[in-house]
C-alpha cells in the first residue's frame, strides 16, 4: 500500500537524539536555540521561538496578544479542531465564518458580516498547506482594527509573493507533530516580527521568568517549553528541510497537472502568487454519483493509501455541540454552535479525500495514482 502519510526520518536524527541523550542535558538549551534560528532564516521573520507543540503555540499566541473573556475571535470550521480549542482556552468564543469551496480556506468576503463590537481576533488557517487570501484578510484586520494570529501548523515552505505565511499577522503558529512536512514528533514554533511580543512570549513560555530565569515570575505563564531532544531533531530536519519540501512541491506539481483535466473531481485552488506547502493533497468530489467512502475505498483496492480527515467540521464536533462539559461555560454563555451552518464547509468536509503525499513517492507511483483515479472519474 502506498501510504497517504509518512515520515521521512534518517540517520542523522537519530544520530542528533543520541548526541543529546549523551550530553545529559535534555531540556531546553543550545538544539533549541539553534533551532529557532534557522527558523526564523527560513521562514524570514526576525524571532523565533520554540513551543512544545502546535496548539500550545496557538493558545500562547492567544494569551501574549491579550485575547480572552469576552471576545470573539474569527476563523473556519474546515480545520483541526485545535485551532478553535485554543480560542475556547482562553476563554474567547470562536466565531466561524464558511470557506471559499475552491481554495478551502476561510472566505474573506464573508468575514466582514461576522464582526461585532466584540471582536478582537482572526485567526486564518493555512489548510493543508494552501496560503489564505492573506491580503484580503489583512486589510479587512487594519480597517477593523483587530488582530490576526495565522495557524501555519500545515504550512511549512508556503508563500504569498516569496512571503512565508506566518510574516502577515502578529503571529505564526507552526506544528512539527509527527505528520507534517517537518517532523519533531510533537514540537512548535511561534514566530512575529515585534521585538516586544517576542521577549513577552518568551517569558510566558517559561513561566512568566525573565531572560535570566530564576524563581521571580512575571507573567502568569505556562511550561511550553520544547526538549532539546525535539529540538535536535528539529535542526536537522532544517537543514533537510529544501532537500523535503522539493520532492513534496514536486509530487504536488505533478497532481495538479495531472488531475485538473478531470472533470468530477476539483484540485484545491492556489492563488496566484502563492505556494502551497504541500503537506496535503485533498481533492474534492464534485460528482454525487461517486461518494467520499466508495473512492477511498476504491484507491485502498488498488494499493493507494487515502482517507478524509475534517469529515466533522469544527462547530460539528459533540464536545461543540455540548459545551456544558467544558469548565468556561460556567462563566462564558457560548452560542448555540447546533444553530451554526457553513454551507461550502459542509461540502468539502462531505467529499474531499486524500491521496498519498509522502517524499518517498516516486515518479512511477504518482503516474499510478492519476491514472487511478482518471479511470475512477471518467
Ligand atoms: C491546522 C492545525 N492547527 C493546529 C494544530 C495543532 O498542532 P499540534 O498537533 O502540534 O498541537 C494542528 C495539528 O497538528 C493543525 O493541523
Amino acid at each position: 500500500m502506498i501510504p497517504v502519510v509518512d515520515v521521512d526520518i534518517k540517520e542523522l536524527e537519530l544520530k542528533a537524539v543520541q548526541d543529546v541523550v549523551k550530553s545529559k542535558y535534555l531540556v531546553e538549551g543550545k538544539n533549541a536555540r539553534s533551532f529557532e534560528e534557522k527558523f526564523s532564516k527560513f521562514s524570514g521573520a526576525k524571532f523565533a521561538a520554540t513551543i512544545v507543540n502546535g496548539t500550545c503555540a496557538l493558545h500562547l499566541a492567544m494569551v501574549a496578544l491579550d485575547i480572552g473573556p469576552k471576545d470573539e475571535v474569527i476563523t473556519t470550521p474546515f480545520t483541526f479542531v485545535a485551532s478553535s480549542n485554543t480560542i475556547l482556552f482562553s476563554g474567547a468564543i470562536p466565531v466561524f465564518v464558511d470557506i471559499d469551496r475552491e481554495t478551502y480556506n476561510i472566505n474573506p468576503e464573508k468575514i466582514e458580516e461576522k464582526i461585532t463590537e466584540k471582536t478582537k481576533a482572526i485567526m486564518p488557517v493555512h489548510i493543508f498547506g494552501n496560503p489564505c487570501d492573506m491580503k484580503a484578510i489583512m486589510d479587512i484586520a487594519e480597517d477593523r482594527n483587530l488582530i490576526v494570529i495565522e495557524d501555519c501548523a500545515q504550512a511549512h515552505g508556503a508563500t504569498i509573493d516569496n512571503t512565508h505565511v506566518g510574516n502577515f499577522g502578529s503571529i505564526g503558529c507552526f506544528s512539527f507533530y509527527g505528520s507534517k512536512n517537518l517532523v519533531g514528533g510533537e514540537g512548535g514554533v511561534v514566530i512575529t516580527n515585534d521585538e516586544e511580543l517576542f521577549e513577552k512570549i518568551k517569558s510566558i513560555k517559561n513561566h512568566g521568568r525573565s531572560p535570566e530565569g530564576g524563581y521571580a515570575h512575571y507573567f502568569i505563564g505556562f511550561n511550553y517549553r520544547m526538549t532539546d531532544l525535539t529540538a535536535a531533531i528539529m535542526n536537522v530536519q532544517m537543514d533537510r528541510a529544501k532537500e523535503i519540501l522539493s520532492k513534496r512541491h514536486n509530487t504536488g506539481d505533478k497532481y495538479r497537472e495531472g488531475l485538473s483535466e478531470l472533470e468530477n473531481l476539483r484540485i484545491q485552488k492556489v492563488l496566484s502568487g502563492h505556494q502551497h506547502s504541500d503537506y496535503i493533497m485533498a481533492p474534492v468530489i464534485l460528482n454525487e454519483k461517486f461518494s467520499q467512502n466508495r473512492v477511498i475505498e476504491y484507491l485502498k483496492s488498488k494499493d493507494i493509501g487515502s482517507r478524509a480527515i475534517y469529515t466533522k467540521l469544527s462547530y460539528q464536533q459533540p464536545c461543540y455541540l455540548d459545551l456544558s462539559k467544558w469548565h468556561l461555560s460556567r462563566v462564558i454563555d457560548y452560542p448555540d454552535y447546533s444553530k451554526i451552518k457553513c454551507s461550502n464547509s459542509e461540502l468539502v468536509a462531505q467529499n474531499h479525500f486524500e491521496i498519498p503525499m509522502v517524499t518517498s513517492l516516486t515518479d512511477e507511483s504518482i503516474n499510478y495514482i492519476i491514472e487511478t483515479l482518471s479511470e475512477f472519474f471518467d
